[in-house]
């Protein structure tokens, strides 16, 4: 009765992957289907196998090498429109490997149902953030525009008019201050990168940002000695600590510590593999830590998201963090945070190593009023009336001779029938029928000599790799001003001018 007793055991059990409503395989080292359970008629109908014939080719492949490889693995099978997740665990011994199998065919669609549904909310939440701070914006310029309109006709209260000017200019400043962060999050922002050493840009910015910490806050600045250089634009990273320290300062409004590290930092393969994003090797780090009030869990997860603030209406945008984070993504970097609710918060950026030496700083010569001026000949190709206005009259305001055009294609045409002379080109990069690039080495074939400027508002471009600018393209961003334009203008006009006696043979 003993033996009966252990047949009957033998039974019970051969009997309980039979009823695994899951599929359950056996497949030799040769590749032929050792065992299925029912539920693994599915996969054996799909393939057009069953029990004693070999499975598909590929998978025999991955299977093989699961043996060799002794681990167990995930695969994930697309068979007659549904999916299967499968774990295959090889039994190196027995020269078989298992397979289990799940049908999440149900499971994948409610998945891809609710990161859709999030991505409408995220942009739902995106576009009434930027409607919202943009109607503010708009709603000022459009008041003081009427009220200036609205005077009566020789009564010059010129006092008025340039109080109303100044308040239309400060909402132009906010809305383009919006539009910059924006790009930045989306990773359309202008970069120029320089090869700099970060100790020395941070030492340079730390007596502006103890202006706008208050006094009950220490600043502490700990620099690692020979810190690696890294490329970065100077500007852009300025501003992105900036954020950090203007959160740094509302997280302690009793007071605190501030601390900004530096440190070289190699990462290994194992860290890189932990840290989606960031990549092994040499790393420049910089912390931005503060001893105050710290992140809830839900703050911690959702920080960097556009629009996402804690702060009462009107005092925080919620873009600090999403600038900070677009910037270092544009630089190839990561960010991290760590933070705890009464601790404080650490922020830690981390900037590839740059394998080249520092740039050389090229001084920046102040350039009056007067030595902006000019009496050269530009072509103008601008499709934005707005601006091809607003820039023709600039121009000639700075005594140039502005030829006029409002389209690329009108450009080439003139350009091809005039005998004039022509300086310079000022084009914009993104125009209907044909880009900025496109245009001025049409020109340029005819007219070696001519100079080009681009004007744009974002990066999506031929100029740019990645939202980096090259080194011999001259560009302007938008929004300029009249002495951003002239300021450009000239520093295009004047790069090949002051040739040097010796070197240069010409270009023959
Ligand atoms: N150092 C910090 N300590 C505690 N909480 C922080 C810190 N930095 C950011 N946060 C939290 O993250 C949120 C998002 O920060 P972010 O800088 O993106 O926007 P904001 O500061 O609210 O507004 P903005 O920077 O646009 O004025 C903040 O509202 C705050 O709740
Ligand atoms: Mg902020």
């Amino acid at each position: 009765t003993a033996r009966k007793q252990a047949e009957q055991q033998a039974m019970n059990l051969a009997r309980f992957p039979a009823e695994n409503p899951n599929p359950v395989l056996r497949v030799a080292e040769t590749g032929t289907i050792l065992y299925a359970n029912p539920a693994g008629a599915v996969l054996l109908n799909a393939w057009s196998s069953g029990v004693g014939r070999p499975v598909p080719e590929d998978l025999r492949k991955c299977l093989a090498d699961a043996l060799v490889a002794g681990q167990r693995e995930m695969l994930e099978l697309h068979l007659d429109g549904r999916t299967f997740a499968i774990t295959v665990a090889p039994i190196a011994e027995a020269r078989y490997v298992n397979l289990y199998a799940l049908d999440i065919t149900d499971r994948k669609a409610l998945e891809d149902q609710l990161r859709q549904s999030q991505k409408m909310e995220a942009v739902g939440q995106l576009a009434g953030g930027i409607a919202h701070d943009f109607n503010n914006q708009l709603t000022v310029m459009r008041g003081y525009c009427d009220l200036i309109l609205r005077e009566k006709e020789g009564r010059e209260n010129v006092a008025d008019w340039r109080h109303h000017a100044r308040e239309i200019r400060g909402a132009v400043d906010r809305a383009a201050t919006l539009t910059g962060q924006l790009l930045a999050f989306s990773r359309r922002q202008m970069l120029q990168p320089k090869v700099i050493n970060l100790n020395e840009q941070l030492k340079a910015f730390s007596a502006t940002l103890e202006r706008i910490i208050s006094e009950n806050i220490r600043l502490v600045l700990n620099c690692q000695d020979d810190l690696w250089s890294t490329s970065v634009d100077p500007a852009h990273f300025d501003q992105a600590v900036m954020n950090l320290v203007l959160n740094a300062r509302d997280a302690m409004p009793d007071g605190g510590q501030l601390t900004l590290e530096t440190r070289n930092v190699e990462l290994g393969e194992d860290y890189a593999r932990r840290h989606p994003g960031m990549s092994p090797g040499q790393h420049v780090m910089i912390a931005v830590s503060d001893t105050g009030a710290g992140m809830s869990e839900e703050t911690r997860r959702r920080a960097f998201e556009p629009f996402y603030t804690t702060k009462p209406q009107g005092q925080g945008s919620g873009l600090g963090l999403a600038m900070v984070y677009g910037f270092v993504k544009q630089s190839r970097g990561a960010v991290y945070l760590y933070s705890e609710p009464g601790k404080g918060t650490t922020f830690k950026i981390y900037l590839p190593r740059s394998e080249i030496s520092l740039s050389p700083v090229a001084p920046s010569p102040k350039s009056s009023q007067q030595t902006l001026r000019g009496d050269e000949t530009i072509l103008l190709a601008e499709d934005d009336v707005g601006i091809r206005q607003l820039a023709v009259r600039i121009l000639e305001q700075f005594g140039y001779t502005v030829l006029v055009t409002t389209s690329p294609q009108e450009a080439l045409a003139l350009a091809n029938d005039s005998q004039r002379h022509i300086d310079l080109l000022i084009t914009d990069v993104i125009m209907p029928g044909m880009s900025g690039p496109d245009l001025a080495r049409n020109i340029g074939l005819a007219r070696p000599d001519l100079e080009v400027l681009y004007v744009s508002g974002y990066t999506q471009n031929a100029i740019l790799h990645h939202g980096i600018v090259d080194k011999d393209v001259n560009l302007l961003t938008k929004p300029f001003g009249p002495r951003e334009l002239a300021e450009a203008v000239r520093r295009t006009l004047d790069r090949h001018k002051p040739s040097p006696p010796s070197g240069q043979s010409g270009g023959a």
